[in-house]
């Protein structure tokens, strides 16, 4: 039928209905009439006025007038890739999704790579955390991990991400900087939100600006929850580790590709798949029960502090491998939604402040990015596991649902679907008895351990680059007072780099900002900070 060969993946079914082979066809308009002459408008005279009525030049222009969707509010820049999850072994003692139910099984998946400040066509090698959605199509339904290539977050409560994000994207007076933390805004807020400290070590050293998409680690950040058939359930952190190992560049090498290359990470990801050098990644998760967790120096709850692999090793599940590129980048790559919500039975959230926001805030934008409540019909975000229920209608509707009856309880119908009990998701029954308050538990406060055990996994050379991202950062920002407090903060994870920084600006290192808390800096062994990069 001349569509390339696609071999076996089951992805295919649902793509194919909706793949267009044009080639050495006849061009019709969209009620299918074939057009006889493609160049020229109707007129009246060769020199004259053209018509209203042709409406041919019409509905051309038209469809090329409302080409353009809106871009992702964050993410906008991405490049996505097909491919598998397999699973290494049954692990249905963890969990029930299906897809972790047994060795050598393969579900289909379809994973994104971003940047999160820059627009849908800026450059690539900019110093900023990476996207890493993956959305497998599970027989059980889609489950989408949508997770970062840094561990932590910026920021510990949904309330927050609305002002982070408009304080790192260009600043709305001049459009500027594009792609870029180095600017006031985001260093104002920064510097008035002590709990960023652990997230800017990350984003100022080499993480924030990976080699490849095929080179970067990936993590959920949250702790997630895995619950068993018996309903047993322990916490979870999910990571992505790269098989090509985790690699950086350079910042000069990254400022000099984002002026030669903008493309430098796509081209890197579709030439490899082309080639057939499909890249790999293993899942792995660190599991841990609530009572473990109470014993943490710090609260699981909180996304800007990670668990130390000393603490919890990561155990491996499966390997994903991106083995085919997409047809079309609008159809798939730019429709695709991810959604932090989509889990299936065995996955479960936990009660994270961040995540707990973000359950909400995907299906909410997707509404007005993809233009109503129906984009779950688009082919790229259809699972392959059916879907039956009375939701109708809305904008673009494409199911044709039959029959009288689209409401339960009936007494009508004859074969409206019916509420699967205990094969279907089910929330993890956490007992839970408290105040309802605003606020933060009390570990939350404590903003500096973890940024200073980063700190001290880094060689010296590493933390050179740190140093370095930070003078290059803070030059940019025109404040003086906002460049004092980010030092102030430095300060209390380690004296060697606020002195390094301040030397490179040609200022004094200021007294450490206050603690927000009585707590001391906890310190953790120096054997954790090491491990973090141990492989
Ligand atoms: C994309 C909101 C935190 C990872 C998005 C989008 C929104 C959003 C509105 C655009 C979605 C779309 O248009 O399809 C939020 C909110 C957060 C939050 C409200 C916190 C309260 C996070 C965190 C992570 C993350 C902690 C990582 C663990 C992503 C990724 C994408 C994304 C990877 C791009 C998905 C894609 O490739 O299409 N986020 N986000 N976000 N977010 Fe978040």
């Amino acid at each position: 039928d001349g569509h390339p060969d696609l071999g076996d993946n089951p992805l295919d079914g649902p793509l194919d209905r909706v793949r267009v082979d044009d080639s050495g066809r006849e061009l019709t308009t969209n009620q299918g009439v074939k057009v006889a002459d493609n160049q020229d408008s109707l007129k009246i005279g060769l020199r004259g006025p053209t018509a209203m009525e042709d409406f041919i030049l019409r509905e051309k222009i038209t469809h090329f007038d409302h080409e353009r969707i809106p871009e992702r509010v964050v993410h906008a820049r991405g490049s996505a890739a097909h491919g598998y999850f397999e699973s290494y072994a049954d692990h249905s003692a963890i969990t029930r999704a299906s897809l972790l139910g047994e060795a050598g099984k393969r579900t289909p998946v379809f994973v994104r790579f971003s940047t999160v400040a820059g627009e849908r066509g800026s450059a690539d090698t900019v110093r900023d955390v990476r996207g890493f959605a993956v959305k497998f199509y599970t027989d059980q339904g889609n489950w989408d991990l949508v997770g970062n290539n840094i561990p932590v977050f910026f920021i510990q409560d949904a309330m927050k991400f609305p002002d982070l994000i408009h304080a790192v994207k260009p600043e709305p007076h001049n459009g500027m900087p594009q792609a870029a933390s180095a600017h006031d805004t985001f260093w104002d807020f920064a510097s008035l939100s002590p709990e960023i400290t652990h997230m800017l070590m990350w984003h100022t050293s080499d993480r924030a600006i990976p080699r490849s998409y095929r080179m970067m680690q990936g993590f959920g950040v949250h702790t997630f929850r895995l619950v068993n058939a018996q309903g047993a359930s322990l916490f979870c952190k999910f990571h992505w580790t790269p098989m090509a190992g985790t690699h950086s560049l350079v910042w000069d090498e990254a400022a000099r590709l984002t002026g030669a290359d903008p493309d430098y990470h796509r081209r890197d990801l579709w030439e490899a798949i082309e080639a057939g050098q499909f890249p790999e990644w293993e899942l792995g998760v660190q599991t841990f029960s609530a009572e473990q967790a109470a014993q943490f120096p710090f609260d699981v709850l909180d996304p800007t502090k990670l668990v130390p692999e000393e603490m919890v090793p990561v155990r491996p599940l499966g390997k994903l491998v991106l083995d085919r590129n997409p047809d079309n980048f609008f159809a798939e790559t730019e429709q695709v939604a991810f959604c932090a919500a989509h889990v299936v039975p065995g996955i479960d959230f936990s009660d994270d402040p961040l995540l707990q926001g973000r359950i909400h805030s995907y299906i909410d934008t997707q509404i007005s990015r993809l233009g109503g409540a129906n984009f779950h019909e688009i082919p790229i975000n259809t699972p392959l596991a059916q879907i039956h229920n009375n939701q109708r209608d809305g904008m673009h509707r494409q199911s044709l649902n039959r029959g009288r009856v689209s409401y339960e309880p009936n007494s009508l119908a004859g074969g409206c679907p019916f509420q699967a009990g205990a094969a279907g998701f089910t929330s993890f029954p956490e007992p839970l008895t408290a105040a309802k308050v605003r606020g933060k538990p009390e570990l939350f406060a404590d903003h500096y351990s973890q940024a200073r055990l980063f700190w001290n996994s880094q060689t010296a050379v590493e933390q050179n680059h740190i140093i370095a991202a930070f003078r290059f950062e803070l030059t940019r920002v025109q404040t003086p007072a906002i460049r004092r407090r980010v030092l102030a903060g430095l300060v209390n994870v380690a004296q060697k780099l606020a002195q390094g920084v301040a030397d490179g600006l040609g200022m004094e290192v200021p007294p450490p900002l206050p603690l927000a808390t009585d707590l001391p800096i906890h310190n953790y062994p120096p054997s954790s900070a090491l491990s973090l990069f141990s492989r």
